[in-house]
């Protein structure tokens, strides 16, 4: 029996480490592997120093994907992406807190949308900046690396942030998705479970590997 404790962690693989030039086949093999969601990270050149895919890509990554799409949001301007992604219809979009002047407007404009709301955090930021908003929110999205690049080492105090965050999550919306972005292997996936995660984004361990679905496998 599945109780909370022991139960399946969601795997979301991001594509950003998969090979461009084969990108929708890459969609589908990881798709076949085994995972729940897939991971795109849209970065605007602005907010992150990086600039990665826009609408009409992530349109082609879906048509390849049997899975549903958890969107994030590393840009400035955020309801012009919001909205601009939405019709995508993705299940998750998430926005940064670091970005966002009036967050539960945002929050609320994804929610109207017909898609589930995440917020992010970078890994310098507070989780108690989440008391106000976590009850409006779906999920929660903690950076563990700063946004930008994947194949960056996961940042220790993650864990720490995790623990605190599961505490607010309980006390403040049970139902609210736990999600870890950065640095995720098969070296702190315990470590990540141990600590409440719920949902987890690996780029480069499941592409750098030679076969997604044990990647995937090791790390449920
Ligand atoms: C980083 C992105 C991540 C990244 C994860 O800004 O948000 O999703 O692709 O890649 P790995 O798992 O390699 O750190
Ligand atoms: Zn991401």
């Amino acid at each position: 029996m599945q109780t909370k404790e022991n139960k399946e962690i969601l795997i979301a693989p991001s594509v950003l480490s998969a090979d461009f030039s084969r990108l929708g086949e890459e969609v589908k093999n990881v798709c076949d592997a085994g995972c729940d969601y897939v991971h795109i990270d849209v970065m605007d050149g602005h907010f992150v120093p990086n600039l990665t895919m826009g609408p009409m890509i992530v349109k082609s990554i879906a048509k390849a994907s049997s899975k549903p799409l958890d969107i994030h949001l590393m840009v400035k301007n955020v309801p012009f992406f919001v909205e601009l992604f939405a019709p995508l219809k993705p299940a998750f979009m998430s926005v940064h807190i670091e970005e966002v002047q009036h967050l539960h407007r945002i929050i609320w404009q994804i929610k109207d949308l017909g898609i589930k709301a995440g917020v992010v955090l970078n890994p310098h930021t507070n989780e108690q900046d989440l008391e106000y908003i976590l009850p409006d929110v779906d999920l929660v999205l903690l950076m563990s690396v700063d946004p930008g690049f994947s194949g960056q080492s996961f940042i220790p105090s993650s864990l720490k942030k995790l623990e605190n965050l599961k505490n607010l999550r309980d006390r403040l919306n049970p139902n609210c998705i736990l999600e870890i972005d950065g640095g995720v292997s098969d070296k702190n996936i315990t470590a990540l479970k141990n600590a409440g995660i719920d949902m987890v984004v690996a780029g480069s361990y499941i592409f750098g590997s030679n076969d997604y679905k044990q990647a995937i496998q090791s790390l449920r």
